[in-house]
């Protein structure tokens, strides 16, 4: 069987002061009716059964995220007792399922990204899965359009000899959050394409990856396995996970793991929704190509701008007001030109410092 398990314990710091710990990004509507939890969880309907979508989170965000999607089995919720990065996060969900279906696919995916293209989605990861079955390793690639940083970025090399309907390519590397030098070289060699953060892998595939990139993790996961599904299995999460050393997937596996493919998503209309930035560029303007986000906004001489009310219900008026950044959370404004949100994330480490 075909497992999804969504990561969807993230803080999001990015999309301030709407994103906080008590209010994640995945926990954001940004305009749509339903928040991206939720659309990463609709995204699944008609491709895998709800009894076999898995969701892993830390304890705080568990209850709201069941809230949001009353339909997945309360024990379908993996709760991590405080973030691990994302190799904990997916080697907590190979050791359970691998109790549950040995032989199961996983496809891992994120509960805080756009993807406009739902049909392409379907189409990738059936494909994905038939790659997956072979021992693959099989990621998702983005056509990059500018050096980021903040990706990670998949080299293609030869188109593997397996029948599916989106092409899979064998990887000749992984490399993580290159610095802008190395990202910009990899843009210019053609044969880069950035990492959607998606994968889908067989569950004994990459516990082997585990056992030989990351031991210490494994030999954890192991007691976790051990113990899933008996009396113990809360105790012994709760009591192996504090002693993890946080490390993500992208670092502790992929840019050392063999056997890895890419199929080419480029028309999956993805985006991570990195920034305000970001989100000004995926959301249709208005005629005054303004982006009203949830909030009661009067405007005169407003061009350009992005304004966000999501959790407020103050009115916010706007004058003379060009190519601006305005989220009103009611206990915080942020105003911003916009190209500048980047930045965004270097504000709140210095709020931190100041308390
Ligand atoms: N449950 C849980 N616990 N989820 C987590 C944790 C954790 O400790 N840490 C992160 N997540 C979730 C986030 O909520 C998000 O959905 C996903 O895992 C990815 O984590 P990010 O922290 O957003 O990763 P990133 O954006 O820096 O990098 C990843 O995504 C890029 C694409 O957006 C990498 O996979 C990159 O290679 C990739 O390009
Ligand atoms: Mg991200």
């Amino acid at each position: 069987h075909t497992y999804a398990v969504i990561m969807a314990g993230g803080g999001g710091t990015r999309l301030w002061p709407l994103s906080r710990r008590a209010n994640p990004k995945q926990m954001l509507r940004l305009g749509a009716e339903r928040t991206l939890f939720q659309q990463a969880v609709d995204r699944l309907m008609g491709l895998i059964p709800v009894e076999r979508i898995w969701v892993v989170t830390v304890a705080e965000q568990a209850l709201e995220l069941g809230k949001q999607c009353p339909d997945i089995p309360e024990q379908n919720f993996l709760l991590e007792p405080m973030p691990k990065g994302t190799a904990s996060v997916v080697g907590f969900a190979a050791a359970a399922l691998s109790k549950v279906d040995a032989n199961a696919s996983m496809i891992i995916l994120t509960a805080d990204h756009f993807i406009q293209n739902i049909s392409v989605f379907h189409a990738c990861l059936k494909s994905a899965v038939k790659v997956a079955q072979a021992g693959f390793l099989v990621t998702l690639g983005i056509e990059p359009t500018y050096p980021a940083t903040g990706y990670g970025y998949i080299q293609q090399g030869a188109s593997l000899d397996i029948e599916s309907e989106v092409k899979a390519f064998q990887v000749v590397r992984f490399k993580e959050k290159p610095n802008l030098e190395t990202a910009q070289k990899m843009i210019e060699s053609g044969d880069h394409a950035w990492n959607s953060g998606m994968f889908i892998w067989r569950v004994d595939r990459i516990l082997e990856e585990f056992a030989s990139s990351m031991p210490g993790l494994y030999e954890k996961l192991m007691e976790i396995q051990a113990a899933w599904g008996g009396k113990d299995q809360k105790m012994v999460v709760d009591s192996v996970w504090p002693t993890l050393h946080p490390e993500t997937i992208d670092y502790g596996i992929m840019e050392k793991a063999s056997q890895v493919a890419v199929l080419p998503a480029h028309q999956l209309g993805w985006d991570d929704v990195g920034s305000w930035d970001s989100l000004f560029d995926v959301l249709e303007p208005d005629e005054q190509g303004n982006i009203v986000l949830e909030a009661r906004h009067i405007g005169m001489g407003t061009k350009g701008s992005l304004i966000c009310g999501e959790t407020s219900n103050r009115m916010i008026v706007t004058l003379g007001v060009e190519n601006m950044i305005v989220v009103d959370t009611g206990d915080a404004v942020l105003i911003c030109p916009r190209g500048n949100s980047q930045r965004v994330r270097d504000l709140v480490t210095y709020l931190k410092e100041q308390g």
